[in-house]
């Protein structure tokens, strides 16, 4: 077969409307849609306005659907030719809150670009990657005022802290929201220049921990000793979690793991990854994990448990002598098929039943949750998004795994009956969720492309299918 091209009244037209796009993105990422705020609200509703209004202006129908959170919005546009499939296009236009902002370079809602980098809170997770859909829908109706296939997008707001409401939204609507493959770009590329398909997610089960032990805080020196510190207690009770080797030593955790197929692995190790490399991306100088694995299939292929954040006692200036009365720690879990979140919360809290020592209470409050997912990566929109990134990158894309979560895959999978495809344009190291967040312009550019070309190559491999 010749090496697939990105068709080239598209990429004439993309060429020349390229300051036009850039413009738009700046606007949208001007808008702190921080979902995990109250105060913003306002601004999530405007990043789905601007969303809508984007759609709006390409001729699509479009509804802001008002969910109990963020609103979703859903573009429909259902002029393709008889016979042409249906893609559910889908993204988030909520951010991650970008505190601690002194530690930005320059500010979070004021995209800013340096050296091929294009610097603002969601410039890659995710407004960068949803608005390049849009761009590619925008060349295919202005060059040809049509598009090969028929086109839902779905915008949500509430990504970033769980999608709670996607899931019954898309139950919901599943007649409207009907389609035969969903595209999906809120991840990364292996590596700058290598282009790739996501064959998996983790999936999450987030808890809090709260601690109580004494009616009230204490003077260290009258009661400790003697009384329990809720503090120690709750540190200890961590420490339970794992296994001196680092396996997660929850009773039955691993019971529903269906280990990944062994060409599966086989390719994972065949991707050129260095542990030095990884090592000073992070900045740190030893990895640690469950024993036996690598460091790739560590993060794609296994379950974690993992403090994510501890609160206790006197964190102030100086010292101060105090027993505290509650301690509190956010656990998550990352989960891998067949894990299921809601019986993993289980798990954990008959674990803390058992372990919580005397003198203390500890409540387990579950926050979110997202089932993992894995896919087989065949069928026609496997092959056209192999084409489209390989036209866009002029090389074959690479097959990767994901140790992150996008909530709502497994859930369009099961609710739709329709195949997923991950196609991401992030890079490792682009700050997502961390202040100095970025997307590489090159990539956006690309991405555009391979957005674009997507379409065609789907219309084709859907009808060859057929
Ligand atoms: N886009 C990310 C997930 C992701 C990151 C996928 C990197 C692939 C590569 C998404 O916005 C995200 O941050 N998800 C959260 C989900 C959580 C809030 C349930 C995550 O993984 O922590
Ligand atoms: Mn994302
Ligand atoms: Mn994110």
């Amino acid at each position: 077969m010749t090496p697939p091209v990105i068709p080239a009244d598209l990429a004439a037209w993309l060429d020349a409307h390229d300051a036009e796009a850039m413009a738009e993105l700046h606007a949208f990422l001007r808008i702190p849609s921080v979902s995990a705020r109250r105060e913003h609200a306002a601004n999530c509703a405007a990043a789905a306005q601007f969303v809508a209004d984007a759609l709006a202006r390409l001729g699509f129908a479009v509804a802001v659907e008002p969910t109990p959170g963020h609103p979703i919005v859903v573009g429909e546009w259902r002029h393709a030719a008889p016979g042409a499939p249906t893609v559910l296009i889908y993204g988030h236009y909520d951010v991650q809150p970008p505190e601690p902002l002194a530690l930005w370079t320059s500010p979070p809602f004021e995209p800013a670009e340096r050296d091929g980098r294009l610097y603002a809170r969601g410039s890659v997770d995710d407004k960068g990657q949803l608005h390049l859909h849009l761009r590619a829908l925008a060349a295919h109706l202005a060059v040809r005022g049509t598009l090969p296939v028929n086109v839902i997008v779905v915008a949500e707001g509430e990504e970033e802290v769980g999608s709670e409401h996607l899931a019954p939204f898309i139950e919901r609507e599943r007649a409207r929201l009907a389609c035969d493959a969903v595209v999906i770009s809120d991840s990364t590329m292996f590596a700058p220049g290598i282009p790739s398909l996501l064959s998996s997610l983790r999936g999450m089960a987030y808890v809090q921990l709260d601690a109580r032990g004494p009616a009230g805080d204490l003077h260290s020196g009258m009661y400790g000793g003697a009384v329990v510190n809720p503090a120690m207690a709750l540190a200890r009770l961590l420490a339970t979690f794992h296994d001196a080797d680092g396996r997660v030593a929850v009773d039955g955790f691993y019971d529903a793991v269906r280990p990944f197929p062994e060409a599966v692995r086989a390719q994972m190790r065949a991707l050129p990854f260095d542990d030095a490399h990884f090592m000073a991306e992070t900045g740190v100088d030893a990895l640690g994990g469950e024993p036996g694995y690598t460091t790739l299939e560590r993060l794609w292929t296994r379950p974690t448990c993992e403090v994510n954040g501890l609160l206790a006692g006197y964190t102030g200036e100086g010292a101060k002598t105090v027993l505290p009365a509650a301690a509190m720690a956010k656990v998550s879990c990352r989960l891998v098929p067949d894990q299921d979140p809601d019986a993993i919360v289980a798990l954990l809290r008959a674990h803390v039943a058992r372990h919580v020592p005397p003198g203390v209470t500890v409540e387990v409050t579950a926050l979110h949750g997202g089932r993992p997912w894995r896919a087989e990566l065949r069928g026609p929109i496997v092959d056209a998004g192999r084409r489209a990134l390989h036209a866009a990158f002029g090389r074959e894309p690479v097959i990767t795994g994901e140790g992150g979560s996008i909530p709502v895959v497994g859930d369009f999978e099961r609710l739709l009956g329709a195949p997923v495809l991950l196609m991401g344009f992030g890079l490792p190291g682009e700050n997502a969720h961390a202040p100095d967040e970025w997307i590489s312009v090159d990539n956006y550019r690309r991405g555009t492309r391979a957005a674009a070309a997507l379409l065609d190559e789907y219309a084709r491999a859907h009808a060859g299918a057929g």
